[in-house]
């Protein structure tokens, strides 16, 4: 398994604990790349979109993953819930050969989570619908990514770490 693992999804899907718990499993090194941006800038993206708009919050991204994906050993690497959807990024990723396994968890999971972890740490879903909506938009473009698992609120992240261990020793 050479090729390093890129997990995607929506915000609250699980990204973070599920990559880590897989590069636990495969005893790889891990990276998450909106704690990688706030150990960088000294500031977290929410506090960023919050100060400077998505706009400079996306070009710091985008340097961060090029960062991450050029000069780190990381094999197991957690995007944020927007990474995925700037194009550039994608292609990116795509020239690193990564894998890219999209966790689909469902809308109610996703919200549950985000209204659970406080409305200031997610500033691009700071209400229900807008969530939603962002939700619905984004979805064709998770679904670009090499792998899909779909996730329900009884899977543990253990289990889906396996299953993604499971299908990346067969690619
Ligand atoms: C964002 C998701 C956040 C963070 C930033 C923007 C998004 O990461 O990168 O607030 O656009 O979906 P999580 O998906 O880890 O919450």
């Amino acid at each position: 398994m050479d090729r390093r693992i890129v997990i995607l999804g929506f915000m609250g899907c699980g990204k973070t604990t599920v990559a880590k718990e897989l590069a636990y499993k495969i005893d790889a090194e891990f990276i998450d790349l909106d704690s990688f941006v706030t150990e960088h800038e000294r500031r977290s993206p929410a506090e960023i979109i919050q100060a400077d708009g998505e706009t400079a919050f996306r070009q710091i991204e985008s340097a961060a993953l090029n960062q991450v994906l050029t000069r780190s050993d990381a094999r197991v690497i957690a995007l944020g819930g927007g990474t995925w959807t700037v194009p550039a990024n994608r292609t990116m990723i795509a020239l690193h050969d990564c894998i890219t396994v999209w966790l689909d968890a469902p809308f109610d999971l996703c919200w549950e989570r985000i209204n659970g972890s406080g409305d200031s740490v997610r500033p691009l879903a700071p209400d229900l619908e807008t969530a939603r909506n962002r939700y619905e938009t984004r979805r064709a473009d998770y679904n670009l990514a090499e792998s899909h698992i779909r996730i329900n609120d009884r899977d543990s992240y253990q289990s889906i770490a396996d299953e993604i261990r499971n299908l990346c020793s067969a690619s």
